[in-house]
Order: C-alpha cells, then sequence, then structure tokens
C-alpha cells in the first residue's frame, strides 16, 4: 500500500546509493529460470531444492492434450478388485490387466510421435524412456498369465514410474534465489572479459514454498550484491582456489558495504556473525564433515528425527539447529575453526583483520554454516531488532567454483542478500516506517468561474514539484477545508471568484490556520521557502 511503498523506495533508493558508491551496477535478471541451474548450485540435498522450489514443466498445453489424458490414465490406472492374491492368475490376468496395457501402448504412440516432431524434449533420457515403454508393454503382456496379481500390480507400478519420468517440457521454475542466476548470465554475457573484478547488484521478489509466518513468506524480496573476478588462466592452471590476500580484502568491504548500508536506512540492533567453512578438500571441510559425522553417530539417540536425518544427509546443517534439547549436545561437537586447513585459517584471520581495520564489529560464530552448498570459506549473517525468530535480515559468503561448476571459467565470487520484507518490518518496528502519501495544496476552488485558474494552478504547481490535490467538482468552503484536512495537506488554495478577478491568491495553512494574500508568482516562492 502505498503508505509502506514509501518505505520500501526508501529502502531500495539508499541501496542503489549505498552500492553505487562501492562501484556496484544494476543487474535486472528473469524471475523464471531452468530448475537445474538451482538444483546444481545450492544442492540437491538443501531445503531450498529438495522442498521449496515452485518448479513446472513448459509445454504448450494445446498441442499435448491427448499425450496429457494417456499420461493421466496410465498413472491413475488401478486394476479392478480381486479375490486370488497367491500363484498365477492364468487366463483371468488378461482380463484385468490388458486395459492397462493398451493405455501404455497410446502414451508410447503419442510419445514418439510428439517426439519425433519436437512437441516434447529431444532428449536422450526420454528417446530411452519410450523405448524401454515400448519393449516393457511386450514382456509385460507376455508375461500376464504366469505371474502372480501381486507380481502383476509391481510390472505395472514399474511402467507408471517410466511413464512418470517422461518430460513433456523444459523444468522451469521460480527462483528461489539470484546468486545461480548472477553465475548464469555472467557467464553467458561473457563478462569474464570485462575489467575484474565485475560488481553487481540486483533486488526483487523471490519464491520459496516455505510454512508462511512472520517474516517469512512464499513471495519475498531480497537486494543482494555479487562480486566476481575469473582467475586468469596461468593462475587457473595451478591451484587456482588458493585463498589470496586479496580474496580477503573482498570478503571485509563487501560486509562493510552491507553494514555502511544498513547503517544509512538506521536499522536497529544490527549484529554481525561471521564463520569460515573452509573448502572441500580431505585436509580441511571435507575431514572435518568426517569427524562431525563421527561424533554425531555417538550421540544420535539424543537428537531430534530431522538432525537424525540430518547425519546422513548434510551433517553441517545440524549446527544451525534450533532445538533446545540438542543446543548443550552441539556446543560439545568439533569445530570446524579447529579443523580448518592452513590456507583458510589464514583467509579467514585476514577476514577478521580487515574488518576490524574498516572499523566492522563482528561476532565469530562456529555453528554458521549457511543452508546452501556453494558456499566455501567465508559465511556470515546479519540480524536485527524486532523480528522474532525470523531475524536474519541478510545471509551471505564465499563461492569460488560456482561459475565454474556452471560451465564457466574459473571464477572467485562472494556476495551476500538481503531480506528487504525483514528489513522493512524492522523499521516499522523501531517507528521508521513511512508516512501516508499527503499533500502540499488542496485547491479549494468556488464558482464555476475560478475552475480555469484552478486547473492552470494545479498544473504549475505539479510542474514545480508539489503534491496537489484538485477537486474534481465544485465544493462547499468548510467541506473542501475538511477533505484538506483528511488528506493531510499543509496548505489550502483559496480561490473563490474575487481571488481571480484581484490576482491575489488566498493561502491557508492548514497546521496553525494563519492565512495570507500572494500573487501567482509570490505563491511558488512562498511554498518553496517552506519547503527547503
Ligand atoms: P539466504 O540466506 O537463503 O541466502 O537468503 C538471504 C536472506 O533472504 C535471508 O537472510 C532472509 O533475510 C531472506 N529470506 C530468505 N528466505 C525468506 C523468506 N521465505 N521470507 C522472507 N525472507 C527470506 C541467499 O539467498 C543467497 N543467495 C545469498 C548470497 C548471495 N550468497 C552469496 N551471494
Amino acid at each position: 500500500m502505498p503508505a509502506e511503498t514509501k518505505l520500501w523506495n526508501r529502502v531500495e533508493q539508499t541501496a542503489r546509493e549505498v552500492f553505487g558508491t562501492f562501484g556496484f551496477g544494476e543487474i535486472r535478471l528473469p524471475i523464471f529460470e531452468p530448475t537445474e541451474l538451482f538444483a546444481r548450485s545450492i544442492g540437491l540435498d538443501t531445503e531450498i531444492v529438495a522442498k521449496e522450489m515452485y518448479s513446472f514443466e513448459d509445454y504448450d498445453t494445446s498441442e499435448l492434450l491427448e499425450l496429457l489424458e494417456s499420461r493421466k490414465a496410465a498413472l491413475t490406472w488401478v486394476d479392478s478388485p480381486v479375490t486370488q492374491p497367491f500363484g498365477p492368475l492364468g487366463a483371468g490376468a488378461q482380463a484385468i490387466f490388458q486395459p492397462f496395457s493398451s493405455v501404455i501402448g497410446n502414451v508410447v504412440r503419442l510419445g514418439l510421435d510428439a517426439f519425433q516432431k519436437g512437441r516434447i524434449p529431444r532428449t536422450p533420457d526420454n528417446e530411452r524412456l519410450l523405448a524401454d515403454l515400448k519393449d516393457g508393454i511386450g514382456t509385460f503382456v507376455g508375461s500376464l498369465n504366469s505371474r502372480s496379481l501381486s507380481e502383476n500390480r509391481q510390472a505395472v507400478n514399474s511402467l507408471k514410474g517410466l511413464v512418470g519420468q517422461l518430460r513433456f517440457g523444459d523444468s522451469l521454475c521460480l527462483r528461489p534465489e539470484a546468486t545461480a542466476s548472477v553465475c548464469r548470465a555472467y557467464i553467458e554475457h561473457g563478462m569474464h572479459a570485462l575489467a575484474q573484478p565485475v560488481k553487481l547488484y540486483y533486488m526483487g521478489p523471490m519464491f520459496r514454498r516455505e510454512r508462511p509466518q512472520k517474516g517469512r513468506y512464499r513471495q519475498f524480496y531480497q537486494i543482494g550484491a555479487e562480486v566476481l573476478e575469473t582467475v586468469r588462466k596461468e593462475v587457473a592452471s595451478g591451484e587456482w582456489l588458493v585463498a589470496s590476500a586479496k580474496d580477503a580484502a573482498t570478503d571485509a568491504e563487501v560486509i562493510e558495504m552491507v553494514m555502511a548500508y544498513f547503517a544509512r536506512l538506521g536499522l536497529e540492533g544490527v549484529q554481525l556473525d561471521i564463520n569460515s567453512i573452509g573448502h572441500s578438500a580431505p585436509a580441511c571441510r571435507r575431514g572435518y564433515v568426517e569427524k562431525l559425522k563421527a561424533a554425531l553417530e555417538k550421540v544420535k539417540d539424543k537428537l531430534g528425527a530431522d538432525s537424525q536425518r540430518r547425519i546422513e544427509t548434510n551433517p553441517l546443517r545440524v549446527l544451525d539447529s534450533k532445538l533446545e534439547s540438542e543446543q548443550a549436545i552441539i556446543e560439545k561437537l568439533p569445530r570446524i575453526g579447529d579443523h580448518l586447513c592452513a590456507d583458510c585459517a589464514k583467509h579467514h584471520a585476514e577476514v577478521k583483520r580487515q574488518l576490524e581495520l574498516r572499523g566492522v564489529a563482528y561476532q565469530e560464530n562456529w555453528r554458521l554454516v549457511r543452508g546452501l552448498d556453494y558456499y566455501m570459506r567465508t559465511t556470515f549473517e546479519i540480524t536485527a531488532r524486532g523480528l522474532g525468530s525470523q531475524n536474519a535480515v541478510c545471509g551471505g559468503g564465499r563461492y569460488d567454483g560456482l561459475v565454474e561448476l556452471l560451465g564457466g571459467p574459473p571464477t572467485k565470487g562472494i556476495g551476500f542478500a538481503i531480506g528487504e520484507d525483514r528489513v522493512i518490518l524492522s523499521l516499522q518496528e523501531a517507528g521508521k516506517g513511512g508516512a501516508a502519501q499527503g499533500r502540499d495544496v488542496y485547491i479549494a476552488w468556488m464558482g464555476e468561474k475560478t475552475l480555469a485558474t484552478a486547473i492552470r494552478a494545479a498544473r504549475d504547481l505539479r510542474q514545480a514539484g508539489f503534491r496537489v490535490e484538485l477537486p474534481p467538482v465544485e465544493q462547499k468552503f468548510g467541506k473542501a477545508l475538511g477533505q484538506a484536512d483528511k488528506l493531510g495537506a499543509r496548505y489550502a488554495l483559496i480561490l473563490g471568484e474575487d481571488e481571480v478577478a484581484s490576482g491575489q491568491w488566498t493561502v491557508k495553512t492548514l497546521a496553525d490556520g494563519t492565512q495570507g494574500k500572494y500573487s501567482e508568482a509570490g505563491l511558488l516562492e512562498f511554498l518553496r521557502k517552506q519547503k527547503s
């Protein structure tokens, strides 16, 4: 709503200004991207990719009507109840299962046709699935009589499984974040050829299928920034992932920038947590994760179901747990800081020194691991006041190698994203919300003969940048002033026939009721003076 939008605009405009002073340029990214882009970068075992993405197959329904119908018929097909659960069904099987083979036959026939015409993706997977289905029908029909009921049902299910894997269109999704999109754009537009590093920022809606609550929405807004730097070939041929002192300075400057931004906004209770999660070598994070896993196995019985599951899928995420009963156990687990390789430890120490040089206060938090797989070395999170449990207003970190993973050249990266909804909430809680739109001048015109003058006055005042309300029809004096008051106008310009004839316009200051008379030029001057 307008009063809030004003605050949103200030938050966005301030980002543009502050990020601009650090040399960042804005990039506008698409809302849809291939699902694959996020699956590869964020990681399959993360909550975002496993549970929270809004993805769909992109195809023209009208071209595939029959195929869609036949897929639905195949996937929803069930046999009619039979009483004999054991032993071969004999000739009875034909009557029960023949209909299914013709349903699958339709899928294959229509599927092959659509494949040949390019109406479904001509991928090797689709080609293989259609061939397997074709063969599968033959085997299915040939063995019907010699199989038991449950064996036939199993065969039905495995054919259904193949049908379910057929892709009718490319899988697209509503972006759950934008770092992967920035990397895709970096590769697609050959940005490695630009002066390095490339500094980009973005803002806009992101989508995650989370359980909504205060500060957590399914469509939410991020303001993010990324610094990307392709490593030149001579370095790339060796151990290009080795940290350099330059990297630590970049990390610190990116953090300094977001803290400067929050300070400019007047965000309250801001706290910066930092950590290093090392890099994925056996002598660094991988070794640590093994140790962590072993330690977690020992206390498995005392952990909740989520953490138990994560021991297998993503042990680092156990450290994120907010469960009260797990806190004392987690405190005793091995800490990553004690297991970093020399290179990562040096980088982390340098980031801290650089933050101190810049006067940025931080707190070390060894449990800060973040929920996306692309991070390495520096991770950070910023919290603010007035938000309850969803109090992280910014998350970020280093992601060297992500561009390469997506098919680009060896590139280093560091960035963050701010949860704009949460920043707004925190500012509102602190009483820093926006006021209603308001008006500078309400034109109370009386008498048809004054309308032309009122219209001209409105136009001239608007051109001079004032917010003007010109009532479309004539009003009685009292009603006009009441309306001006309701709209929060500062002045009423009173135009009656006398004013128009004399060229001396009456201006009433609504806050104190004082009145003055001005010529047209004098009015503009008066209003300008009041504004400055
Ligand atoms: P993230 O931690 O997933 O990181 O999200 C960053 C911020 O977005 C969070 O700290 C939070 O303020 C906000 N946020 C996340 N989910 C929601 C939600 N459902 N409702 C409201 N706000 C939310 C990233 O997205 C990374 N791409 C950050 C990054 C950029 N790392 C490197 N570069």
